[in-house]
């Protein structure tokens, strides 16, 4: 099964195994990490489930909206790697991707 690496805010790692074909917020979510808060549950409203990923998977993620980059400039925390992590589709060709949780806004 692939996996995703995810990373807490204090620093420490956890891979788990990921489902395809749902999204890397539901991943983590369903993993327990209540970091995530994930509030309005994938529907790109708030912002909670904010992640950096990576950027050696950069390319292979589908593009960023402009819903999603609107809300991430909400964020006092994007980075040029953050995205929403409700927006991802966990695919195999993401198998082994590392995301964090970013800071609470
Ligand atoms: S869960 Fe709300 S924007 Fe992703």
């Amino acid at each position: 099964m692939p996996t995703l690496i995810v990373a807490k805010r204090d620093g420490s790692e956890q891979t788990v195994d990921a489902g395809t074909n749902i999204s890397v917020m539901e991943i983590v979510r369903d993993a327990g990490f209540d970091e995530l808060l994930a509030l309005c549950g994938g529907c790109c409203s708030c912002a909670t489930c904010h992640v950096y990923v990576d950027d050696s998977f950069a390319d292979k993620l589908p593009a960023i909206t402009a819903d999603e980059s609107d809300l991430l400039d909400s964020s006092d925390h994007r980075q040029a790697n953050s995205r929403l992590s409700c927006q991802i589709t966990f695919t195999s060709a993401l198998d082994g991707m590392r995301v964090t949780i970013a800071p609470e806004d």
